[in-house]
């Protein structure tokens, strides 16, 4: 980690986005607040951004960062985050120009990491991070963004099964 802006970002986080559940109903709206609280309170944090799944690709549903992503849709099969919706699994890259998966957005970002949103019965979506520092994610970082993908699920999970019964969805 480098130099932090207040004494204990992740416990600012975690504060923010309890508050944050508790008060908003709308997903697209919880979305868009989980980025923003991410972005500001986490130093290295410095893109962030959630894809959601819909059929075979990743779309972009919200983010927070300096600048727009031209991937604002990624098929599975391509890119970090095509590989973390696809195995399931969190993928954490230190050093992105290293790795032939990764899909380039900005020119400052040198390590990210992808969190599934997840349940036993679905992939919703993922959490991406990209950070301009070198290794900036360690298992701090992990641990904190796998309970929130936990959070995030649930809140993916009850829309989508209210959705489907009032035939909102197939
Ligand atoms: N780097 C990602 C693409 C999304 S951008 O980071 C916003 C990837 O390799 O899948």
């Amino acid at each position: 980690m480098t130099t932090l802006k207040g004494p204990d970002p992740y416990a600012e986080a975690e504060g923010r986005l309890a508050t944050l559940f508790a008060a908003e109903r709308d997903l697209g709206a919880l979305y868009q607040g989980v980025c923003r609280i991410l972005n500001e309170t986490v130093p290295t944090y410095n893109w962030v951004g959630i894809y959601l799944v819909e059929g075979e690709d990743l779309v972009l549903a919200a983010w927070q960062g300096p600048e727009a992503t031209e991937h604002v849709r990624i098929p599975l099969g391509q890119g970090i985050c095509g590989a973390a919706a696809s195995s399931r699994e969190t993928i954490v890259v230190d050093d992105v120009n290293a790795d032939p998966r990764y899909l380039a957005c900005f020119l400052n970002t040198r390590a990210e990491i992808v969190v599934p949103i997840l349940d036993e019965r679905a992939v919703y979506g993922e959490i991406d991070i990209d950070s301009d520092h070198r290794a900036a994610f360690g298992p701090a970082d992990r641990a904190f963004l796998e309970t929130l993908a936990v959070q995030l699920a649930m809140h993916a999970g009850v829309e989508g099964r209210k959705s489907k019964a009032e035939g909102r969805v197939a």
